[in-house]
């Protein structure tokens, strides 16, 4: 399936993307043109809205631009990081699992990887479901490129836009599910972004989102603190459902465990 982008310049002006791009074998390179005239480039399948560099407002996402950060972050430590942080045994297949069985993925359906870093969701929401298309959107471009790496080694076929969370160039009611795997934690502004997702989510679409609540213990607490100044922020269980049902969301299951909370959200 091909999807459209809305135009960051016109918003009733729609970027045709060709199923192609998709096709991580395959580079492709050049520009996308919305039906107004202007132009996006593509650069080795990864379709940049934003041009030039994103404004860095935390430590957090100025060193998600590194491309250091990019190359060590699945092997290092996303695919530890569970069962440091929630304090059991938690491989990344039960993540995997847990993912599946609450996003369903469906043929034809459309998802997107909202702050895909390297798009290990992604990758497993088209594992899953092959019939259907999945985006990965990140406005780090070193994580862009890491992604697609994985993914064409994976052989398997993603799209990816550079572009911000707070103003994704999508029409209404595009997805058929969004999946968030800690991205939360680390936005400037995250009102918005989940607004965002309210808007580009269909009526019966589902979202994901695996994020870190506040510890219990006081030293938990004050870690917690100490990165709240890279720009890292946390919430508890219910100042997070709070900010989910302000963005129109209602909880449809949810479970924490230690300071991982793994919700299943739709829009109210
Ligand atoms: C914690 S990482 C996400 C990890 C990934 N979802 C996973 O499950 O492994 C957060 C990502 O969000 C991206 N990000 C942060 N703010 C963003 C924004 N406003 N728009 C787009 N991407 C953003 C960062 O570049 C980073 O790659």
């Amino acid at each position: 399936m091909s999807f459209e982008l809305k135009s960051p310049e016109n918003e009733r002006a729609a970027i045709q993307v060709p199923k192609e791009i998709s096709n991580l074998t395959k580079p492709f390179n050049g520009t996308l043109c919305s039906q107004d005239g202007d132009e996006y480039d593509v650069k080795n399948n990864i379709i940049d809205i934003l041009g030039g560099q994103p404004d860095f407002s935390s430590l957090a996402s100025y060193t998600n631009h590194w491309k250091l950060t990019a190359t060590i972050y699945e092997e290092i430590w996303r695919k530890r990081s569970l069962s440091l942080l929630t304090g059991e045994d938690f491989p990344i297949e039960k993540e995997h699992e847990l993912l599946i069985e609450w996003t369903e993925p469906k043929e034809n359906g459309l998802y997107l990887d909202l702050g895909c870093s390297t798009a290990l969701y992604g990758r497993a929401l088209k594992a899953a479901q092959s019939k259907a298309d999945v985006v990965g959107l990140d406005f780090s471009m070193q994580m862009l490129e890491e992604a697609r790496l994985k993914a064409e080694a994976d052989e398997t076929n993603l799209f990816f836009v550079r572009a911000d969370g707070k103003e994704m160039p999508f029409f209404s009611k595009t997805f058929d599910g969004i999946v968030m795997g800690g991205t939360l934690n680390e936005l400037t502004e995250e009102v918005k972004v989940l607004n965002e997702a309210h808007r580009v989510l269909k009526e019966n679409g589902v979202l994901f989102m695996m994020h870190l609540i506040k510890a219990d213990a006081w030293y938990g607490r004050l870690l917690q603190e100490s990165m709240g100044i890279g720009g890292i922020k946390f919430w508890t269980k219910d100042e997070s459902n709070k900010l989910f049902k302000q963005a129109g969301f209602k909880v449809e299951e949810q479970i924490t465990r230690g300071i991982v909370c793994f919700t299943r959200l739709k829009v109210d």
